[in-house]
């Protein structure tokens, strides 16, 4: 779908798309169109019970007055409640609604409310935006689907007062998308395609943006001591990797970097402590936390943010084999610490544990953010509307969960205090990879990870819960959400660019 910008002016063909707020006050175009075609929006909204409320739709077939086949009113709500992450869930509803009606042709015309925060061009650069996001598809791997059953909507046209302004401000946003796209190609890839090579590979492909990007392989991470990461990858033939971005956009070029780690496990059978069979394909989107950061990386370089970024992936394949690590292996981190393996199903805090050692000892960063599909417990705790956040420093923390009210991807606080400890203590080792019992299972990971970070401030986002959406839903389809990749490009635009 092309995305263009234009004055306001009233369209001869396709679907027009126009605002009505809440008691049915139309907007100033959506008047115009009512005058020119006698009354029929009034007359249409009047025949039902469309109020304007926000996410309410009305179609308006073929009025006469005007040449265009369809009016789309879109309910806007409170002018003064309307806001930008209202928006873009506006322009995702809008593109899902001109889809299921086969239209492949739309003019949204957004009018400068009166009593609405956001200006015009703001509010048009949101709603692009919003459609942009949720007309992403994962169909490399349909060969037989019949142009019916594919999304018709080929031309969207936002028209507004200041085009040029709407457009500057969405040129910005497009970047952000193609890190969020890439994020989203990366976690629906299935296992026998992606795989840490080929991970590593797909990192690569951001030195096209002027990223640097290294790989450590096998000989590399034995030689730094990574015994829990490669624990983890000892069982499957696919050999694990480290990789490690950089992106070095700030002023001064010295400037301490932020540092964001991902969990890359490509595919998580349970290892010896094996998963039942049923819904183990999900585990495809186990590496969610890596493909964040990898995309995080792309909107960053792609946007050229003014900040110094490094950005760590421990990529793992988690399989039972002859050469599988047993539940009772104790494994030796680079930080030196041991590990007893009780479960080796709990192996994304053991790939974590490796590379965030590596992060802080080698980069010194300001903070270190990390993100990991880490438990199932999570979902338990927060369904898939927030992921949790366990963070050791309240400066972050505030920051991040203004970002991610900000951008609709939200974050939700869980304790990490020290009466947890004695959860991992092991009989033989400095720790043991599982909680006690069965309660408590994300805070024990965030606990065992939190070892690892040498004192730095730190946050966990344990995104088991959102980083594979089952529904469709405003900006984000149904699949995978890159979830994570808005919110960290907001909370470095906002705190640390120079
Ligand atoms: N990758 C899983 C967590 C997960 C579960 C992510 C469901 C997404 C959806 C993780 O490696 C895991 O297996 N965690 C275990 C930990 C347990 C063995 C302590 C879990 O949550 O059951
Ligand atoms: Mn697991
Ligand atoms: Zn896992």
């Amino acid at each position: 779908m092309n995305i263009t910008f234009a004055k306001l002016s009233l369209p001869s063909s396709g679907t027009i798309v126009v605002g009505v707020m809440e008691g049915r006050s139309l907007s100033p175009s959506a008047q115009e169109i009512d005058a020119k075609t006698g009354g029929a929006l009034a007359r249409a909204m009047g025949a039902d019970r469309f109020r304007g409320k926000r996410g309410e739709f009305l179609s308006v077939l073929a009025p006469s007055g005007i040449d265009a086949g369809r009016v789309l009113l879109a309910g806007l709500g409170k002018a003064k409640e309307i806001d930008i992450a209202g928006l873009e869930g506006l322009g995702g509803a809008i593109v899902a609604q001109l889809n299921a009606a086969g239209e492949t042709q739309a003019s949204i015309m957004v009018d400068d409310i009166k009593g609405a925060k956001p200006s015009g061009a703001k509010m048009a650069a949101a709603v692009a935006f919003g459609a942009r996001l949720r007309a992403y598809r994962f169909d490399k791997y349909r060969t037989k689907e019949k142009p019916e059953e594919r999304p018709t909507m080929k031309k969207l046209a936002v028209l507004v007062d200041g085009p040029s302004k709407a457009k500057d401000k969405y040129a910005e946003c497009e970047k952000i998308a193609d890190g969020v796209f890439f994020t989203r190609d990366l976690v629906s890839e299935p296992a026998n395609i992606l795989y840490p090579e080929t991970l590593a590979a797909e990192a690569e492909t951001l030195r096209a943006l002027g990223v640097e990007v290294e790989v450590l392989g096998v000989p590399e991470m034995k030689k730094l001591g990574m015994g829990a990461l490669l624990g983890v990858g000892q069982g499957s033939v696919r050999e694990s990797r480290l990789i490690v971005m950089r992106w070095n956009g700030a002023a001064k070029a010295d400037e301490t970097p932020v540092a964001f780690v991902g969990k890359g496990v490509t595919f998580d059978t349970g290892g010896i402590s094996i998963k039942p069979s049923a819904g183990m394909e999900d585990m495809k989107w186990d590496m969610g936390g890596s493909g964040v950061v990898l995309g995080l990386m792309k909107a960053l370089a792609g946007r050229k943010a003014k900040a110094n970024v490094v950005g760590v992936v421990g990529a793992v394949e988690n399989m039972p084999s002859g050469s599988a690590q047993r539940p009772g292996d104790v494994v030796t981190t680079m930080s030196g610490q041991t590990i007893e393996v009780i479960n080796t199903d709990a192996e994304g805090r053991l790939v974590l544990a490796d590379a965030l050692w590596y992060t802080q000892d080698r980069f010194k960063p300001k903070f270190m953010i990390n993100l990991a599909t880490l438990t199932g417990a999570i979902i338990v705790s927060l369904g898939s509307e927030r992921a949790g956040m366990f963070c050791n420093n309240d400066q972050l923390s505030d920051r991040l969960m203004k970002a991610g009210d900000e951008v609709g991807e939200k974050l939700w606080p869980m304790p990490i205090d020290e009466a947890y400890d004695a959860d991992i203590a092991s009989d033989i080792a400095d720790m043991k990879n599982v909680g006690a019992g069965r309660g408590a299972g994300s805070i024990a990971g965030a606990k065992l990870l939190e070892r690892f970070v040498n004192k730095l401030p730190w946050a966990h986002l344990d995104i088991a819960g959102v980083t594979w959406s089952k529904k469709d839903k405003n900006t984000v389809p149904k699949g995978a959400t890159a979830f994570g990749v808005r919110l960290l490009d907001r909370l470095v635009a906002t705190h640390y660019e120079s």
